[in-house]
């Protein structure tokens, strides 16, 4: 079953998008996500930093020819793609492979800062504190935001109280 938190990403997804937008899927993994948005948008860019998660999503989405694939870190989104409507990451580490490569507090607030230059459509980022670098990568979005002082939404699954449950963060530069 899909993680609750993710399907609250979807939902909020679902209301930024239309079948002409471009979306930047910044951490593809095993391309669930990349799936979700091909499936409703014009053209995805899927970036991740392990040949593993490409060809995973590239398998799962071989029906599908409006996918990018892009072997990088999404620190270089910018080198890629410069029209797109939104981003989204879901940090940490790919389900079922290596723990010790997950996304990076300082290459995430790296990315953020790079896109926060566009200052363009949306990003939402799935975090998840209950691992310790998911932690700190948490923090460093918070307090990232409020010295940007980015108007920025936090979605929770109200059922999930804990302070390590997963959690969305997402703003749009475009309702600024
Ligand atoms: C939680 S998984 C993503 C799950 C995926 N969205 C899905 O639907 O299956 C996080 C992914 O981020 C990737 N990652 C870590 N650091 C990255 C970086 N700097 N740039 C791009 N991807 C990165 C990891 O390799 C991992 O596959």
């Amino acid at each position: 079953m899909k993680e609750n938190i993710i399907l609250k990403a979807h939902d909020l997804i679902l209301e930024n998008i239309n079948k002409d937008s471009i979306v930047v899927d910044a951490t593809c993994g095993n391309g669930h996500d990349t799936l979700f948005l091909a499936e409703r948008v014009k053209l995805v860019y899927a970036f991740d930093i392990q040949e593993e998660a490409i060809h995973q999503t590239q398998n799962r989405l071989k029906d599908f020819n409006n996918v990018k694939y892009i072997l990088d870190s999404h620190e270089n989104i910018l080198n890629y793609v410069t029209d797109y409507d939104g981003v989204i990451f879901n940090l940490g580490y790919l389900p079922g492979s290596d723990k010790l490569i997950k996304t990076n507090h300082r290459t995430t607030i790296k990315t953020l800062e790079n896109l926060n230059q566009n200052k363009k459509g949306f990003i939402l980022l799935v975090i998840y504190p209950g691992h310790l670098e998911g932690f700190i990568e948490s923090v460093a979005i918070t307090s990232w935001l409020d010295k940007k002082n980015i108007k920025y939404r936090v979605i929770r699954n109200p059922y999930k109280t804990e302070k390590e449950s997963p959690y969305i963060v997402f703003w749009n530069y475009n309702s600024f």
